[in-house]
């Protein structure tokens, strides 16, 4: 499929990316070892700073591989409405620049999601001739830029914040800047430097700016700007505490943007985890993308990496990947798919000095460690650090925050263990709108990567364990056990069925009523947080253990109307844990989640299961015999009722625990769990 094209510009709105194209949710296939060849999109970074020094040029530029996303629709939206003329043709773009001549904007400058743009815009726009506001998204208001603003200011700007203080939007005067010598604040992003040193060449003065603390974050995009604006004919110089910029105007050239060094990270972390190879094409060995350096980290995790001229193959390691402690402050953008990588290595991996990808498009520490652990992985987030251990890692229902690198990063661990659900893949257009088909090309064969789940109420999609058995037979312990060791959460449903149970004795209703009964078990509300059952937000995990309660509990389960009641109750609890979890009661693998992926049956004899009984009634009088007569006499109304009586799912596995440790049932079920994960 070839790459999407830059469409028609409409002036007055950003043409972005159309969102039906995606559906809510994608599943992803896991694949055998990828072997290919991929063109990647060209750089984010190289081309909006190359549109802006373009624009700013006088004469007509043309720039190749120009990357058609949602983030350089909106610069190249910004730039025509400050003046600039960009046309596409076929795959190039031409940039009819203005001589440094911006023409202010009469509508707001929509800088939607983009974080360059915003401020990358903001700079600019203090060299138009009149005023303009900048806006953008809900986060994107969020983002900082202050530091931005207090430096446009003392080189002689007029700017204003209009909404929160230091975020947009900002109303930015116009009229020029004097340039000459600033503090600039770029302890949390580098794009603040850049943005000034983008526009600077047009101030009246020579500007040089001096980093606070003498600290510049992200300091290899810095180094980007400036090999962009020497390309334009404009040489500015970074030291390691400041930067100068000469006055001077943008040459019109023709100009090649490199490919994508941070979206190269997902096919390379994808030949990592696959034990494939990939060849990038394309690439300087000594480009100034600092998220090259993935190559380096993936080596030290145990990959081959070879440069035969500009095209870099990487091969994943036959027997698994290391894990590794690596500083990433220099390709921020990278550690999403380290992070995805990391949970397939042996051995914990920690990302330091990796701040500030707590304002990036989403909390993505956050997002990282939640999602992880979603997956059964161990990952940690600290104020600077992540840090990840694999563990028997599982599919879920991912969580993307609209943030196009948590889509791509998770849709890798897909291709590695089955079950792995995108939520809002088309958040991925944000800077490649084409990822799940290019990915495709991977494999020699083709085939999909991705499809669109059925919708079966997303029961097929994630990992449940159904853990069905008759009581006594250790389902609750075990199923404890299994949702430890694989970090999933735990649903004991039994709990639900004896809440119920002590609601209808507590509201004195006819217990023989049955319409009263269902509507008592209705409006009643129940949780499970924990392991503790909660009935109306009351901890009621004692009395639901009473005698009476768990007799009559018995009783009411054989009610229909009760069950749908609580089925759904069942359902729900589990969708909101992300979908998976480890679910036991007596109808799990046959009606409350018939798609599970493990089915367990588990029993004992019924004097085993006497015996365990007993131990769990501590203060209880009654005798071995009484408890096993009662046992029985559940066993027959559970098995006998005609609404989802006790019974095997066809496709359970049978455990007989009756001579059998606790670890040792654990052991076999997690056993059957990567069977049937490896299977699917
Ligand atoms: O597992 P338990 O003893 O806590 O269950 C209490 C009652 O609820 C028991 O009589 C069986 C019934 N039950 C059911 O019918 N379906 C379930 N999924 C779980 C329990």
């Amino acid at each position: 499929m070839p790459r999407r094209r830059l469409r028609d510009l409409v002036p007055d709105s950003p043409v972005m990316e159309d969102p039906t194209r995606f559906p809510d949710r994608m599943r992803i296939h896991s694949r055998g070892p990828v072997d290919g060849t991929l063109d990647l999109p060209g750089s984010k970074s190289l081309t909006n700073r190359a549109l802006l020094c373009a624009t700013l040029a006088d004469g007509t530029s043309t720039l190749t591989r120009v990357l058609d996303a949602d983030d350089t629709r909106v610069m190249i939206h910004c730039l025509t409405r400050l003046g600039g003329s960009v046309t596409k043709t076929g795959e190039t773009v031409t940039v009819q620049g203005t001589g440094g001549s911006l023409h202010a904007s009469p509508q707001p400058l929509d800088v939607a999601a983009s974080g360059t743009t915003a401020r990358f815009i903001t700079a600019a726009a203090t060299i138009a001739d009149g005023p303009s506001i900048i806006d953008g998204t809900p986060r994107m208001r969020r983002r900082p830029i202050g530091e931005l603003l207090a430096t446009l200011l003392s080189l002689g700007a007029d700017v204003e914040v209009l909404g929160e203080e230091g975020g947009l939007p900002v109303r930015v005067a116009g009229g020029g800047l004097a340039g000459g010598h600033a503090v600039i604040d770029a302890r949390r992003s580098s794009q603040f430097v850049s943005a000034i040193a983008l526009a600077a060449p047009y101030a009246a003065r020579d500007t040089s700016l001096e980093f606070r603390d003498g600290v510049l974050v992200s300091r290899p995009y810095v180094e980007s700007t400036i090999e962009v604006m020497r390309a334009f004919g404009v040489h500015a110089e970074l030291h390691q505490k400041g930067m100068q910029v000469p006055r001077g105007e943008y040459q019109p050239i023709l100009y090649e943007v490199e490919p994508d060094a941070s979206a190269a990270a997902y096919p390379l972390v994808a030949a990592a985890i696959t034990a494939g190879s990939v060849t990038l094409p394309g690439f300087r060995r000594d480009s100034s993308q600092a998220d090259l350096a993935i190559l380096d980290v993936l080596t030290a995790m145990g990959c081959r990496v070879e440069w035969t001229g500009s095209e870099v193959t990487l091969t994943g390691p036959a027997h698994g990947l290391q894990g590794v402690e690596v500083d990433m402050g220099r390709m921020p953008d990278a550690v999403l798919a380290v992070a995805v990588a990391a949970a397939f290595a042996t051995g914990s991996t920690r990302l330091t000095n990796v701040s500030n990808l707590r304002i990036k498009e989403s909390d993505r520490l956050a997002a990282l460690e939640t999602e992880l652990r979603k997956m059964g992985v161990e990952a940690e987030a600290g104020p600077d650090w992540l840090s990840v251990r694999s563990g028997l890692v599982h599919g879920a229902e991912i969580d993307t925050y609209e943030d196009h690198r948590m889509a791509m990063a998770f849709t890798l661990a897909g291709l590695v263990v089955p079950g792995v659900v995108i939520r809002d893949p088309g958040c991925v257009a944000k800077t490649w709108p084409t990822f799940f088909e290019d990915l495709e090309r991977l494999w020699p064969e083709g085939g999909r990567v991705a499809r669109v789940p059925a919708e079966d109420g997303g029961t097929t999609t994630r990992l449940v364990v159904a853990i069905d058995g008759p009581g006594g037979a250790g389902k609750t312990t075990v199923s404890r056990g299994v949702a430890d060791r694989l970090n999933l959460p735990h649903l004991d449903t039994g709990a639900f069925y004896r809440a119920a149970a002590l609601a209808v004795i507590r509201s004195e209703v006819d217990p023989d009523d049955a319409g009263l009964v269902a509507e008592v078990v209705r409006n009643a509300e129940y949780d499970y947080r924990d392991g503790v059952m909660l009935l109306d937000d009351e901890d009621v995990n004692d009395a639901i253990r009473r005698p009476e309660v768990t007799s009559y509990a018995s009783k009411l389960s054989v009610v229909a109307a009760v069950r749908e009641v609580l089925v759904g109750h069942q359902r729900a609890w589990v969708e909101r844990q992300g979908g998976s979890a480890v679910v036991e009661g007596r109808d799990i693998g046959t009606v409350v989640f018939p798609d599970a992926l493990v089915k367990i049956f588990i029993t004992a004899r019924p004097e085993v299961r006497a015996i365990r009984r007993a131990g769990e009634l501590t203060d209880s009088a009654e005798s071995l015999a009484g408890i096993a007569l009662e046992l029985e006499r559940r066993d027959r109304r559970d098995s006998t009722r005609k609404t989802s009586p006790l019974r095997s799912a066809p496709d359970a596995v049978a455990v007989d625990t009756s001579d059998m440790t606790i670890d040792e049932v654990i052991d076999r079920i997690l056993e059957e769990v990567g069977q049937r994960s490896a299977g699917s």
